[in-house]
């Protein structure tokens, strides 16, 4: 008996008691399980917990995810970041109800093929939802795993990936590869965590682990460094006429794409070049600026890139009767909380945002 093999009957029995209560773990129909996983791409669960059930109240089935309206599904992703994965659920749901009848495939190839699902996502819906012995391999189980059999080789590495993705496959249950691989993934996040020192004392794997054995838990994963993120500086505006306050639509397309924005240009621009910034923005006439205070600044990471933001309060008031020019809207308070969605980039400056978050 490999490792591999060893450790199953030791993971099942801990998850029996241990096994943290999650919404989308009391009714695992296949819709919800796919949800709970491309919401849980990248994201922390504790984050996922609310937007998931609002998510459902609202879209209960894949038809009415189908048919949602795009403004209307970015407001319920409002947040969560990564907004192409709510772009990507909706266009699978269209998938689904047009070519397979409303019914999500069964098989880790079949949900493979779908926007948004890639081989982890696959492989968790279809042992999640459908009790097929696929594993469902990310970084956290790639820690685990490296760390019981104490490999030192890098898990960046898509070679590494694959086979301890095949060598988990071999030894899948015929029962229970849902609960097996959510064992696992409830492991990574409690006790196997990576960053600070592992609880390794509460492992149900403790006796099996070569790392723990050997003194290398602190230096196994090993894999590469991460690229340093670029830095951009930018500047925003908050442009406010009467109660409302100014938001620009970005383009369909790259960071942040379809998603409202408070105005905002590149640079670290001074206080005393904000009227003309925000002057040359606009057509000659659309906005009268009577007043320019400085706003609190903020910081936001995304994955590749980090914007650290000064911002400015700008005042305005009515000037003659132009238009203002597409993709811009005055959005009262209330539209800001239940119409338009504002990245959490933006949230700092965003009442509304801040109370969901
Ligand atoms: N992370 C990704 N999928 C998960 C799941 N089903 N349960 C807990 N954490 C997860």
């Amino acid at each position: 008996m490999n490792l591999y093999e060893e450790m199953i009957p030791y993971l099942l029995k801990w998850y029996d008691y241990n096994a943290r209560v999650l919404p989308w773990r009391e009714d695992p129909s296949p819709y919800h399980v796919w949800v709970s996983e491309i919401m849980l791409q990248q994201t922390r669960v504790e984050a996922v917990r609310g937007y998931y059930m609002r998510f459902l109240d609202e879209l209960p089935d894949i038809r009415s995810l189908s048919e949602c309206p795009d403004d209307r599904l970015m407001k319920l992703w409002e947040g969560l970041g990564y907004y192409s994965r709510a772009r990507n659920l909706k266009r699978a749901a269209q998938v689904v109800c047009e070519q397979y009848g409303g019914c999500l495939p069964d098989s880790a190839e079949g949900l493979r093929k779908l926007p948004g699902i890639g081989d982890y996502t696959a492989g968790a819906i279809a042992s999640i939802a459908y009790q097929k012995p696929e594993p469902a391999v990310d970084g956290n189980v790639l820690r685990v795993m490296s760390r019981l059999t104490g490999s030192r080789e890098c898990i960046s590495l898509s070679e590494v990936k694959k086979r301890m993705t095949s060598e988990l496959r071999a030894v899948m249950p015929a029962e229970r590869s849902g609960e097996l691989n959510q064992a696992i993934m409830d492991i990574g996040a409690t006790v196997c965590i990576p960053n600070g020192a592992p609880h390794c004392e509460e492992c149900p794997l403790m006796h099996l682990c070569t790392a723990f054995r050997e003194g290398t838990v602190s230096e196994i994963p090993v894999k590469e460094a991460k690229k340093q993120r670029k830095i951009e500086k930018r500047t925003v505006f908050l442009i406010t006429k009467g109660g409302k306050i100014l938001l620009h639509k970005r383009p369909e397309k790259g960071l942040l794409a379809g998603l409202f924005e408070f105005p905002n240009v590149a640079g670290a621009i001074p206080q005393k070049k904000v009227a003309d910034t925000v002057t040359q923005l606009f057509p000659e006439g659309t906005l009268r600026i009577t007043g320019v205070r400085k706003a609190d600044s903020s910081k936001h990471i995304f994955s590749h890139i980090e914007w650290h933001m000064g911002a400015y309060a700008v005042e305005t008031e009515p000037a003659g009767r132009r238009k203002l020019p597409d993709g811009y809207v005055w959005a009262a308070p209330a539209e800001l909380k239940t119409k338009y969605s504002l990245p959490s980039a933006f949230a700092k400056w965003n009442e509304s945002t801040k109370e969901q978050t």
